[in-house]
This record gives C-alpha cells, structure tokens and sequence, in this order.
C-alpha cells in the first residue's frame, strides 16, 4: 500500500518537472556547442573549388606560425567541391580521389594532430551549388560518414532542394548528426531566404542570413554583395542571437584583393561587433603583416567572442558615417565609429551622447583599441568632458572600448 503511494508520488513529481521545465525551454540544441561564435579558416571565398590535400595542410601549418591558432581560429572548413564527381557504387560520399588520396579520415586526424578542428561543407538538396553530390535522401548515412571521418563542424547549403521546406529540411539533417552522438556544430546556409533567425536557434548553431560575400566594400551581383551590403541586413537580428545560437553574415573576406586595407580592418571590426563567426576566407599563406595583425589582434577578437553573448547594434546611421555598438561583459561597451564615405571623415565625439553609458556606472576607462592607445577616464554624468574629434579614413573605423571604474 505504503510502496505504491511512494510509486505515485515519484511519477508525479517526474510529471510535473517535465511540464514545469518545458516552457522555460530547455532546448535540444543546449549541447554546449558554440557558446562563443565559431572561429577558423574556410576555404570558399579565395579557392572555389580548388582545394586539396596540400593546401588544407599548408594552411594550417602557416596558421600555427602565424598566431592565428593561439588568437582562436580553430575549425578549418573544406567548402564546396571536396567531394567526388559521385558517390561510389554503395552510395557512400566520398572525397575526390586525385586532390584527397589519403581520404578523409587521415586528414581529419591530421587536422587534430595539429591542435584544430575539422569542417566540412555538403548540401540539402541533390547536388551542390558546385554540382558536386548532395545530401538529399542521404542525411543519416552521410552523418555517420562525417562523424567516422572525425568532423566537428558541417556547414549545409541549400542549393537543389526544389521546393523542399527549409526548416523541416534542416531539422532532418540536424537529427542525423545528433543520432551519430558526436559533437557536430551545425552551420545553416540558405542564405536568409526563410528567415533562419526565427527557427534556426532549434536546429542549429548559427545560419546564415544573406547570399553571398564579395570582396569588395558596397559592389553588388545578382547572388552576391560587397561586406557593408551585408552589414546593413543585419539590423534588426541583434536579438536573435546568443551564446549556442549566431547569425552569421557570411565568412570574412579580410585580406582579399578587392578591399583596402582600411576596408579590411573595418570588415574585421564589424563582424567582431555582430558576434560574428570568424572564419577567414583569405589565402593565410600569401598575406600582408598588416593582414595578418588584423586578424589576430585579441583584444579585437575578444570582442566578439565575450561570454556575454551579445550581438552588437547600429546606434546610429547618418549619411557617411554610422555607429555601432556592442554591450560586453562585466559592463563594458565596445562603440566602432564607421566613415562609410569616400573621403575622410573627421568625427567630433561628444562623449555625452554616448547615452548607452549612462545607467549604473558614471566613470569609465576609455581606450582606441586599434592605436593602441588609453585615452584616460571620463564622467559621462558631467558635461565638462572635452569633445574629441577624431579623423577617420574612407571606409575606416574608429573602434574604443568602455570600461566601467567602480
Ligand atoms: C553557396 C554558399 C557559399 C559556398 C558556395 C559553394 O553559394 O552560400 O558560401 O558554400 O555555395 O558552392
């Protein structure tokens, strides 16, 4: 009598956990994936189709001795066109013969041999946009093909998917990589066509929300757009990003031949606002110190990866010139002025206006992150504080970061 009174209460101590807890929404994607955006090298922008072995184990040697491992670069992505031309007689995905000889499980250890992590690009559809075979009708098999190789990371694309339904589409995917039990981020990229923000947080661990990057600063082709373009399309999704769950505005064309160096640093700083992933698209073999220090600059980096998890937003946009803002931890604030005109701005600061201080603290350290420089304290709560102007290049950004003094 006495056991199964016992036997009812635990049954409905068990019920009431679970209908308790699932509005507070313990999600299936709460698998401690990306709580930071995801950083590394991807293969896409500068090489097309046109990569091999050699070149994967290139890159990541030059990014071990050019600092970008230590700076947080970790996942190193084949995009489009690693595979070949078509299954093998089984079905099976498999890489190119000629350009991966070892396959892909050699090249994965490898990858992990160096300390990185291993990234691979297919597709939702029957092939991919490169017309390489895609994943359609193969989700699970391929999954366990991956998870064999030892990939962490699987960017999938949505070209030839016919009028398949994206979220459902994804989801599938999503729940093949899940069932091999290995810990894959899932990076979504149908290009913002159906709202990913809105459902991607349950599928994924970011997506990306426009077509594709260019190198240059506001040029624009029918599939593709110059990085401002694409930083303009990103007001408004501030919100629906967060630590396991990112917008991503494509990988970085930091570095590539169509943008001035001022333009790079400004991409770079940007996308470091918009808690972007960081995956350079640049060939880390062939670039400038200048580029190079761009991309490892860490106290740049740690703005985007800081364990707020906060997507930064433009506070203000004003014809040539633009500000954003990104709240960080322990109640600083990184603010990026913008010149987003073709001549040189000069930037009259007034510090007072500068209202997202204003709230618990009145001091705060100010320092110009790319010179360098600590530019001393200022009481946002007095309106003595002398203006600053600053001149800032075409395309440039001034970038200061906010420390709070208690
Ligand atoms: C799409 C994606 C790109 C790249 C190519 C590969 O266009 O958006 O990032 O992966 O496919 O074909």
């Amino acid at each position: 009598m006495k056991s199964s009174s016992n036997k009812k209460l635990f049954c409905f101590i068990i019920i009431s956990l679970v209908l308790l807890l699932q509005p507070i929404g313990l999600k299936a994607l709460d698998d401690g994936l990306a709580r930071t955006p995801p950083m590394g090298w991807n293969s896409w922008n500068t090489f097309g189709v046109n990569i091999d072995e050699k070149l994967i184990k290139e890159t990541i040697d030059v990014m071990i001795k050019n600092g970008m491992k230590d700076a947080g670069y970790e996942y190193i992505v084949l995009d489009d066109g690693w595979e070949a031309k078509e299954r093998d007689k089984n079905g099976k995905i498999i890489p190119d013969p000629k350009r991966f000889p070892s396959g892909m499980k050699a090249l994965g250890d490898y990858i992990h041999s160096k300390g990185f992590k291993f990234g691979i690009h297919n597709d939702a559809g029957n092939r991919t946009c490169a017309d390489y075979p895609g994943g359609r009708g193969h989700e699970f098999e391929d999954a366990r093909a991956y998870a064999s190789w030892g990939v962490d990371y699987i960017k999938y694309d949505w070209c030839n998917t016919g009028t398949a339904n994206a979220e459902e589409t994804f989801k599938t995917m999503g729940a093949a990589l899940k069932a091999t039990g290995r810990p894959i981020v899932f990076s979504i990229c149908e290009w913002g066509s159906n709202e990913p923000w809105l459902w991607g947080k349950d599928v994924g661990h970011l997506w990306r929300t426009t077509g594709d990057i260019i190198d240059c600063y506001d040029c624009q082709a029918v599939y593709s757009l110059g990085w401002k373009h694409i930083l303009d399309a990103q007001v408004g999704l501030e919100q629906y990003a967060g630590p396991g769950h990112w917008n991503d505005p494509d990988m970085m064309e930091v570095g590539n031949k169509g943008l001035t160096l001022a333009e790079s640093r400004a991409h770079f700083t940007l996308w470091c606002i918009l808690a972007a992933p960081l995956m350079a698209g640049n060939d880390v073999r062939n670039m400038s110190d200048e580029i190079r220090d761009i991309m490892i600059n860490k106290e740049v980096i740690a703005i985007d990866q800081d364990p707020l998890g906060k997507q930064g937003y433009q506070m203000m946009d004003h014809p040539g010139k633009e500000i954003w803002v990104k709240e960080l931890s322990k109640n600083q604030w990184a603010v990026c002025f913008h010149n987003t005109d073709k001549v040189p701005l000069k930037m009259k600061i007034t510090w007072d206006h500068l209202w997202i201080l204003k709230g618990k603290y009145s001091k705060y350290k100010v320092r110009d992150i790319w010179n360098k420089k600590d530019m001393g304290t200022i009481d946002i709560q007095k309106q003595d504080n002398e203006d600053f102007v600053k001149e800032i290049a075409p395309h440039d950004v001034l970038l200061l970061k906010f420390t709070p003094v208690k």
